[in-house]
């Protein structure tokens, strides 16, 4: 995270003794990234957070099995379909992987249990509902729209405020930043950015929760262990740094647009080891007189892109089949572009008075093949495919 941030008590100075009331020290403790080379934060906590009485092997719940996109095929698959239920760590469904990040999608309608994921940074867009990320770092409340990031190695968990939450889940194998183009030398958001400092949300005081032995779900690469800690790893009494879980809501996300039509780049709100996450948000349409206001057939060669339809219309996906909840996948090896007669219809639509792309959609878009997962292929519409010769 490019700013620093301080919530609840710190001592003056950083490794100097700060006591508690009782007279004993406060164990304070470095999350760091890259060794300690980048971005950190310093945490105060009551107890030890070394003190851990049990470690046992936790089986993955669901398949995670991963299958090539063979034959090759752009897809559409329908989250529409997908059951609902679970929490939104253990509920997660398979859509999408590689070696760089896994999508899942995850209707959930109860608490998690604690869970630090220590193989990187996880960014989960909530699609509807509301829901309180509590972590060491403090409590974050979080509803539709909302991108919620979280560091590597963070102990949280999800508490839904009532009701379904519908969340698409992106597990990084490193970590998920702002692109390096948005900010200066130093971190601060430049103002050619669609987005600043002032529109992310993070934790404000600290989150106590009084607990005995505690058990947190850690996943590493090796696969998942539940801990058991001594004391609820929720008393952290203050922290600072520039490291903590934050939340960004896709509405303020500031569309970047052209006479004609401009490349997905202009969307871009974050990047990740080898992909990019993209918001596709509602904006004036290309205003240039002989415009095409839809996107030219295109063939990202180097990638795949994971376009996951949250609200809106979708004018260039017209007679596809593709709705709100829907995700297409259009593949390298495959051109996309609009559906046929999307191109007349949006001339035609500007003809008779539409200015705005009224869209909102979330894309991610890899550099390795994306492989397909249980709950993709329990949900594809395999029909998407053709419906370019319709
Ligand atoms: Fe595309």
């Amino acid at each position: 995270m490019p700013y620093y941030r301080v919530v609840g008590e710190i001592p003056r100075k950083r490794h100097t003794q700060f006591r508690r009331p009782d007279g004993g020290l406060y164990s304070e403790e470095l999350m760091g990234e890259e060794g300690f080379s980048s971005d950190s934060s310093l945490l105060y906590h009551r107890y030890l957070p070394t003190a851990i009485v049990k470690s046992e092997a936790v089986e993955p719940p669901g398949s995670t099995d991963l299958r090539p996109n063979l034959p090759l095929a752009p897809r559409h698959f329908r989250t529409q379909d997908l059951p609902s239920g679970g929490d939104l760590v253990a509920g997660r469904q398979l859509l999408a992987g590689n070696g760089d990040v896994r999508v899942s999608f995850a209707a959930a309608t109860e608490p998690s249990e604690l869970y630090r994921n220590s193989m990187g940074d996880e960014c989960v867009y909530v699609q509807s509902g509301r829901v309180r990320l509590e972590s060491t770092y403090g409590a974050l409340p979080a509803a539709e729209g909302d991108y919620v990031v979280i560091p590597t190695g963070t102990i949280h968990r999800w508490v839904p405020l009532g009701g379904e939450v519908k969340a698409l889940t992106v597990e990084a194998a490193g970590h998920i930043r702002p692109p390096k183009r948005y900010l200066s030398k130093y971190g601060q958001f430049l103002e050619h950015a669609p987005y600043c400092e002032r529109d992310l949300r993070a934790p404000a005081e600290p989150l106590i929760v009084e607990g005995g032995e505690t058990p947190v779900l850690v996943r590493t690469r090796g696969g998942l262990t539940r801990l058991t800690y001594r004391n609820h790893p929720f008393d952290v009494v203050g922290w600072d740094g520039c490291l903590y879980p934050y939340a960004f809501n896709i509405a303020d996300f500031e569309p970047i647009v052209k006479g004609i039509h401009a490349p997905p780049p202009v969307h871009q709100t974050f990047e990740g080891p080898n992909f990019v996450i993209c918001s596709f948000c509602p904006r004036p349409l290309d205003f240039h007189p002989e415009a095409v206001p839809v996107p030219y057939n295109h063939h990202n060669v180097d990638s795949d892109e994971f376009m996951f339809y949250v609200g809106g219309d979708y004018t260039a996906r017209k007679g596809s089949g593709i709705d709100v909840g829907s995700i297409s996948l259009h593949p390298a090896g495959f051109t996309h572009g609009p559906q046929p007669g999307a191109v007349e219809a949006s001339i035609a639509a500007v003809k008779e008075g539409k200015t705005t792309a009224n869209e909102l959609a979330v894309m991610i878009d890899t550099f390795r093949p994306l492989d397909l997962g249980p709950a993709a292929l329990a949900a594809e519409d395999s029909e998407y495919a053709w419906s370019w010769v319709r």
